[in-house]
């Protein structure tokens, strides 16, 4: 599969010609300014939760490539009203076979009140498996007990997870969330964004590298193979 990431907790995985984007956060991160958001195209949208670091390019990139949004109910809702109605309303717990393979809502542990001061539902992580291949992506979330679940419901072939501590968990809880899911290759997100999640790297690396596992850093607009 190939992987773009966007900057924060923004990426795009390829999925059978099908272009899947997540928590599109761009204009608004200052680490971003070469990336053009009306430059990137999407079948898909999946949103992890409502704060605004995840969603801000959403509706703009919506209705400008016409994608399908996936999000809990109440996003789904706040969607519809902001003009986006192509959308499909899921909860924690719940699956759906898509065209480009099968998504899982799983629980996070973090918040997800909307932009506007909306109640925004419950945030939630995804576990995509396809014929390409299957991975998982935590959106903002502790690390919980919830993640030995994961590998129950399907090995993964990477994970993307949040290492930027403050308001998610750091490199050190995201290497146990890696030995819970029992997978060895993490994309890290959700880092250096802003000043209350500064993350060393090369640091962040060695730490992933002593517990046997590799840490991804792509950088803002790179694409990788993974
Ligand atoms: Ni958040
Ligand atoms: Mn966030």
């Amino acid at each position: 599969m190939k992987l773009t990431y966007y900057g924060h907790s923004c990426f795009a995985v390829e999925i059978g010609g099908k272009k899947i984007l997540f928590d599109p956060f761009i204009t608004y991160n200052p680490l971003a300014k070469e990336v053009d958001p009306g430059s990137i195209e999407a079948d898909y949208i999946f949103l992890s939760h409502g704060h605004v670091d995840h969603i801000a390019d959403c509706v703009s990139i919506a209705q400008r490539t016409a994608c399908k949004v996936v999000a809990n109910w109440e996003i789904h809702e706040w969607l519809n009203k902001e003009g986006v109605s192509n959308t499909h309303p899921m909860n924690t717990g719940g699956k759906w076979n898509f065209d480009f393979g099968m998504v899982k809502c799983v629980v996070a542990q973090h918040s997800s009140g909307l932009p506007d001061g909306s109640y925004g539902g419950n945030p939630m992580g995804f576990i995509f498996t396809s014929t390409e291949g299957k991975f998982y992506y935590s959106g903002d979330t502790a690390l919980t007990l919830d993640m030995q679940l994961i590998p129950s419901w399907a090995e993964q072939d990477f994970a993307v997870l949040p290492i930027g501590d403050n308001f998610t968990m750091d490199v050190a809880d995201a290497v146990r969330a890696a030995d819970f899911i029992e997978c060895s290759t993490i994309v890290g997100v959700h880092y250096n964004t802003f000043g209350f999640i500064q993350v060393n790297e090369e640091e962040a690396k060695q730490t992933f590298a002593k517990a046997g596992k590799k840490l991804l850093l792509p950088s803002i607009g790179e694409t990788i193979e993974i």
